[in-house]
């Protein structure tokens, strides 16, 4: 393991993402020992000028610890490797003066003996990324005569389409080589998505199954109980396929349709997840249904004739041997009847109908749909499940938070479960024209019930596409 001064610097310091995702997973990692006191420095940077305790008051309350004999006290002793330092986006002064702060650790007696690590996390809008990563590379790389390294981690949106994706692509890469480039897409954080590959390739059960031969159809969902309160203004810039579908979603399928990769390497599992992307056929119209829930536009940061859909069901194809004709429901809508973000594997009919789901959140789980006799003295069928459900299994352990995660392996130089750019380009290839004819009003999100099941068309789809939902049956999570 690398030892000396690590430095992560948390730029749009005083932001939502930064307050709510980057610092407490920071914390939980410093809580579990993975940021030793005397090697981690952080610093956050931003535009308004406040002080480190101001800074650090404003973190605070965001600071929670499960896992901590004294959080209190932890929570202090975190705050106090946070230092705060003020200035623009796009002006050497400030990045200057950060560089100042940073390197005063570097050269302590400390890291002489170790290295100059720099992970700047942007948790900023994107508008920002190229002068960020131009002040960076200018003033703030690290020493080299330390060794070390310098990282970007950056987090979606990444553009609007193909074109505006791949012209900032290219502007950071002028910048950064791709091995320093870490986009996080939190999805792939999550503990039962990192399970997928696992899953699928060393059970028997599941390698002669997972293919066009017995599986009928894929479904993909996410869904929530709440809308875009609050976040309305940048919500309807983007709509609900840029924001879930070709992210998260798809990030999904490509771990649940990917063939087997020649090693575990980062780099040859993402080239599989390539490949599969680039496979997908181009959408169809009629396999697309929209959906904008009423009161949508009630939010004054909605303009009062928004086009934008909170909801979409889209079917991909994907054009290869193993999945010719299956389709893969992608789904996901804001202000629905429940929240949950599950796959549903179905296969095909033996007369009876299996289901294979794994549930991402909340209560993860996997559980198997399967016939069985009905127990008792007649001889009848009933439909049941093999259940592996997270809380009751593994009583006493926590899950860890998807940031924390990720976070880690930043600083591990792991890169397999951050998005590559010739991946985040075949994302956009497959959704640009859809999301073309949606900016245009060609195509026109339906009206649904908030509270609801989005629009009854997204389930006429379902049916058409193969789905069988299965009435009367509930799985029970575990009351644990
Ligand atoms: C974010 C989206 O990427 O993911 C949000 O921008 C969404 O709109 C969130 O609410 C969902 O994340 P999770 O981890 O709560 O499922």
């Amino acid at each position: 393991p690398e030892i000396g001064c690590l430095s992560i610097i948390v730029l749009g310091a005083s932001g939502d993402l930064a307050k709510k995702k980057t610092f407490p997973a920071l914390f939980h990692l410093y809580c579990q020992g993975f940021l030793p006191p005397n090697e981690v420095h952080i610093f956050g940077y931003a535009r308004t000028k406040i002080s480190d305790d101001e800074l650090r008051n404003r973190i605070r309350g965001y600071l929670v610890s499960d896992r901590s004999a004294s959080p209190s006290k932890d929570v202090s002793k975190f705050l106090q490797l946070i230092k705060y330092v003020s200035g623009s986006y796009d002006a050497a002064e400030g990045f200057q003066m950060l560089d100042k702060e940073i390197s005063k650790h570097e050269t302590s007696k400390n890291s002489l003996e170790g290295s100059s690590r720099r992970l700047f996390y942007l948790a900023l809008p994107p508008s920002v990324y190229p002068s960020v990563c131009r002040m960076i590379r200018r003033y703030c790389m690290n020493k080299s005569n330390l060794g070390g390294w310098t990282r970007i981690v950056v987090e979606k949106p990444f553009g609007r389409d193909l074109g505006s994706a791949e012209e900032l692509s290219s502007q950071i890469g002028e910048l950064f080589d791709e091995p320093q480039i870490y986009r996080i897409d939190h999805y792939l954080g999550k503990e039962l998505v990192q399970n997928l590959l696992v899953l699928r390739f060393a059970n028997r059960f599941f390698l002669p199954l997972w293919n066009r031969d017995n599986i009928d159809n894929v479904q993909i969902v996410f869904r929530e109980d709440f809308g875009t309160e609050g976040r309305g203004g940048y919500f309807d810039e983007y709509g609900i396929i840029r924001d879930i579908i070709q992210n998260h979603l798809l990030q999904v399928l490509c771990l649940v349709a990917m063939e087997k990769p020649v090693s575990l390497k980062p780099e040859r599992i993402r080239d599989e997840k390539v490949k599969v992307l680039q496979s997908v056929l181009p959408i169809k119209d009629e396999e697309v249904v929209l959906g904008q829930y009423e009161g949508y536009r009630d939010d004054p940061t909605v303009p009062d004739h928004s086009n934008t859909p909170t909801f979409a069901t889209v079917i991909l194809r994907i054009h290869n041997e193993r999945w010719e004709g299956v389709p893969f429901i992608l789904k996901a809508g804001k202000a629905l009847n429940s929240r949950k973000a599950e796959i549903r594997v179905q296969f095909k009919d033996v007369p009876g109908r299996n289901e294979f789901v794994i549930r991402l959140q909340p209560s993860e789980a996997m559980y198997m749909k399967l016939m069985v006799k009905q127990p008792g003295l007649e001889m009848s069928t009933v439909q049941s499940e093999l259940d592996l459900s997270y809380r009751q299994r593994y009583q006493g352990v926590t899950i860890p938070e998807a940031y924390e995660r990720l976070i880690l392996d930043t600083i591990r130089g792991d890169q397999q479960h951050f998005v590559r750019r010739d991946e985040l380009k075949a994302a956009w290839e497959i959704f640009t024209p859809l999301l073309h004819r949606i900016d245009n009003g060609e195509m026109k999100p339906i009206p649904y019930q908030a509270g609801s099941r989005g629009p009854a068309e997204a389930d006429e789809l379902l049916e058409k596409a193969g789905y069988i939902q299965t009435h009367g049956y509930i799985w029970i999570p575990p009351t644990l």
